[in-house]
């Protein structure tokens, strides 16, 4: 029996690509580049699966575009970049990997938040530049974490793991869940106090985003709500980037209305070097890279990898985003 063809839009970790061609004809983009949308459609055409990054789009045109497409796999939690919907008509289960990179993250906003806090990034600058000559009392005093206020928006597996963090930290914890989040076993906590986002908003010393992208979070925190924040404020996010509208961010670090941000996530992905948050000092960025450690990297590709090999077998994708097809 001829193996069937399966497209991967990048190279995944070894674990995961040995397995998939064990089992299946791989075309496979070689590039450390996003596929080109020409070079997808050209192949998915006769694709049986797909093993797909955050950075591909697969929108309706693509989908269509594939007849002989029986599942989606895509090596992320998030699925904002496919037409979950136009899968869902063509019974086409999409597979995703929550959980596995859920403390991994969760210790990556919990670093951005100490680095932006404690001033890390600028000490280690201020000493490359040779600017240490002395101890001193007052250089590059930051916030401190213990007894401040921590905000978390969006109280699902990840937004629970950043709050254990900050209860080890003695921070007080408030919570509140984005409409797309069903609660999760394990959310009752009495340490975290869930209240509504104007009060995450108006009560935290930071404030840590762990909504999905969804229409109903896109630039869920924009200029009222950033009004709404201390002026003292750190604002941490790796969620997605459009979650935070980036122009009126650049305009409410620039006025001073909070004081820092860390973003491990933008819109647009990269950001642009003339972008206005490119520029404001009080912002770090850095790569999407909350969920790069080797391991969880690996577990991810394997649990794609999983989830293509079930669809492929018509059996249930394990993790699958769109459960309505087996209905
Ligand atoms: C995801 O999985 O959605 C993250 O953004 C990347 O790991």
């Amino acid at each position: 029996m001829s193996k069937p063809l399966v497209l991967v839009t990048r190279q995944i970790p070894d674990v995961g690509l040995d397995r998939l061609n064990e089992e299946c004809h791989v075309i496979l983009w070689e590039h450390d580049s996003v596929a080109p949308r020409d070079w997808v459609l050209e192949h998915i055409r006769e694709a049986a699966g797909v093993v797909s990054l955050l950075t591909d789009v697969l929108d309706a045109t693509v989908i269509a575009s594939a007849p002989f497409l029986k599942v989606v796999s895509t090596m992320a939690v998030g699925f904002d970049n496919i037409d979950i919907e136009e899968c869902s008509t063509r019974r086409i289960p999409v597979g995703h990997t929550p959980g596995v990179l859920t403390e991994t993250t969760a210790d990556f906003a919990f670093a951005l938040l100490i680095t932006v806090a404690r001033k890390i990034v600028e000490g280690a600058r201020y000493v490359k530049d040779g600017h240490w000559k002395t101890w001193s009392p007052t250089l590059l005093l930051g916030q401190d974490l213990h007894g401040a206020t921590l905000g978390i928006v969006g109280y699902g597996r990840i937004g629970q793991a950043v709050a254990r963090r900050a209860k080890g930290f003695g921070m007080r914890i408030l919570a509140c869940r984005s409409s797309a989040q069903a609660p999760t076993h394990g959310e009752d906590d009495d340490d975290v106090e869930l209240v509504d986002l104007p009060t995450v908003l108006a009560e935290s010393d930071f404030v840590s985003l762990h909504v999905p992208y969804t229409q109903a979070t896109h630039h869920l925190i924009g200029k009222c709500e950033l009004e709404r924040m201390k002026g003292s404020a750190i604002l941490v996010n790796t969620s997605r980037g459009a979650v935070i509208d980036s122009n009126a961010l650049a305009a409410a670090l620039s006025a001073g209305d909070i004081a820092a941000a860390a973003l491990d996530v933008t819109d647009p992905e990269p950001i642009p070097l003339d972008h206005a948050l490119f520029h404001e000092p009080q912002c770090l960025i850095v790569p999407h890279m909350a969920s790069a450690s080797i391991a969880t990297r690996e577990r991810m590709a394997v649990m794609a990898v999983e989830n293509l090999l079930a669809g492929l077998q018509g059996t249930r994708v394990p993790f699958v985003v769109n459960p309505e097809v087996y209905r």
